[in-house]
């Protein structure tokens, strides 16, 4: 009898101890900055997901748009030893975190899950560190979008604009007709996003490959470079004058309520669209960015797991494994404005932005004209992207020539590199 009672106690442990091992309630503690209206929306699809599996999620939200914020207070708890479960971190830099060996393998989720027959092979070795999982992709967003209000180019009796010629006249009419031109949010990782917007809509995609992907310092110095900023400050001028430090969403607002005529940002702007009730091709219009029409720059978000304790490996595996189920592939991205990164899902129930996104991204694939962004950390390391990003916000709020600014670009990459 008393040997049963030993047994049965021993039994009973090792279902407590033994269950949060392998699959019982955790905690997931999720650092992200995704805090906008849309943004939020979207990711709170993620939190019902996993609390309807038991597990807890403890959110950790860094406010500003771009992640670099995020990305400063991460590397402030990974020094301290204390990183949060999972961590919304893109591109190149997850192989940065992959060298300090704090990542979760993933591959058992990836395997059971058949993650390298779902994603494409592109992406899916984004998410490998020495061909083990330790990322997991959400969406693709395309950065290389114009939001506009159709009713201020019709007040304006301007039309949407595919070049840069003409995105010149359209501003000019909307300006006449009392309205703002472009909303504007005056922040660095804005900035660089126009900027790289501009690089491939002026100059093409083997200059964008050159600047943007290998950060070549002859062609960062060059005539087209020279182009393609006085493009960018060729905008300047069809701003108001409360841009400087605007939040993107703000920007966005801006656009929605008739205040200014468009708005250059990624498909995540769609997100805000969507939050507040618009319909596509009715209040607003999404268009490429002019002389941009068959690129597509790409923006990957993905989260990396770093390790945890043994009682909350459960609920970090299945929020990996939520992730790149369809069913949040479709909700997730309907709501953030992006296209699902799973293949073989429906376009069904997508918008036309959405569709346009779907077919475009293939065909820039084919075309060789799907780039990653720079601005969006896709495309180069960190330090590159700093030096740049610190180079087009110096010359956009500054009165130095074009050509003193493509100069000092190309000295701050090599410095850099
Ligand atoms: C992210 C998006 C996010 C945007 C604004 C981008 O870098 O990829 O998911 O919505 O920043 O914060």
């Amino acid at each position: 009898m008393r040997i049963f009672k030993c047994v049965l106690f021993v039994l009973i442990i090792f279902s407590i101890f033994g269950c949060q091992g392998k699959g019982g309630p955790g905690e997931v503690e999720v650092l992200h900055w995704w805090t906008s209206g849309g943004e939020a929306a979207s990711l709170a699809v993620l939190k019902q997901l996993l609390e309807a599996e038991g597990h807890t999620w403890k959110d950790f939200a860094v406010a500003g748009g771009g992640g670099d914020q995020a990305m400063t207070v991460l590397k402030s708890r990974a020094v301290a030893g204390n990183p949060p479960a999972a961590a919304q971190v893109k591109g190149p830099q997850i192989q940065l975190w992959g060298d300090e060996g704090v990542l979760t393998n993933l591959d058992d989720v990836a395997k059971a899950e058949n993650w390298d027959a779902i994603l494409p092979k592109v992406v899916a070795d984004i998410m490998k560190y020495k061909g083990n999982y330790v990322a997991v992709p959400v969406n693709v967003h395309r950065i290389n979008w114009m939001w506009c209000n159709p009713a201020v180019f019709e007040k304006a009796g301007a039309t949407i604009p595919t070049t840069w010629e003409e995105f010149e006249t359209a501003c000019q009419k909307i300006q006449a007709a009392g309205l703002i031109p472009v909303a504007w949010g005056g922040q660095p990782w804005q900035e660089a996003t126009v900027f790289e917007t501009i690089v491939a809509g002026v100059s093409g995609t083997d200059f964008y490959k050159k600047t943007m992907v290998q950060a070549d310092p002859a062609a960062l110095e060059s005539d087209t470079m020279v182009k393609v900023l006085n493009t960018l400050k060729m905008i300047k001028q069809y701003t108001d004058p409360g841009a400087p430090g605007r939040d993107w969403n703000l920007a966005t607002a801006m656009v929605i309520k008739g205040e200014a005529g468009m708005q250059f940002m990624g498909d995540w702007a769609k997100g805000e669209f969507t939050a507040a009730g618009k319909t596509p091709d009715v209040d607003y219009v999404a268009a490429p960015a002019p002389g941009t029409a068959k690129q597509f720059l790409f923006n990957i978000d993905s989260f990396i797991m770093f390790k945890v304790a043994k009682k909350n490996e459960a609920a970090q595996k299945a929020m990996a494994r939520l992730i790149l189920q369809p069913k949040f592939q479709e909700v997730f991205n309907i709501n953030k404005g992006s296209i699902p990164v799973r293949m073989g899902m429906s376009e069904e129930p997508f918008d036309a932005p959405a569709r346009l996104a779907m077919k475009d991204f293939s065909e820039s694939s084919r075309s060789g004209d799907l780039v990653p962004s720079m601005a969006h950390e896709m495309a180069v390391m960190p330090a590159i992207r700093g030096a740049i990003m610190d180079a087009v916000t110096n010359f956009y709020n500054s009165d130095m020539t074009a050509e003193a600014a493509a100069k000092q670009l190309a000295t701050a990459v090599k410095a850099a590199m």
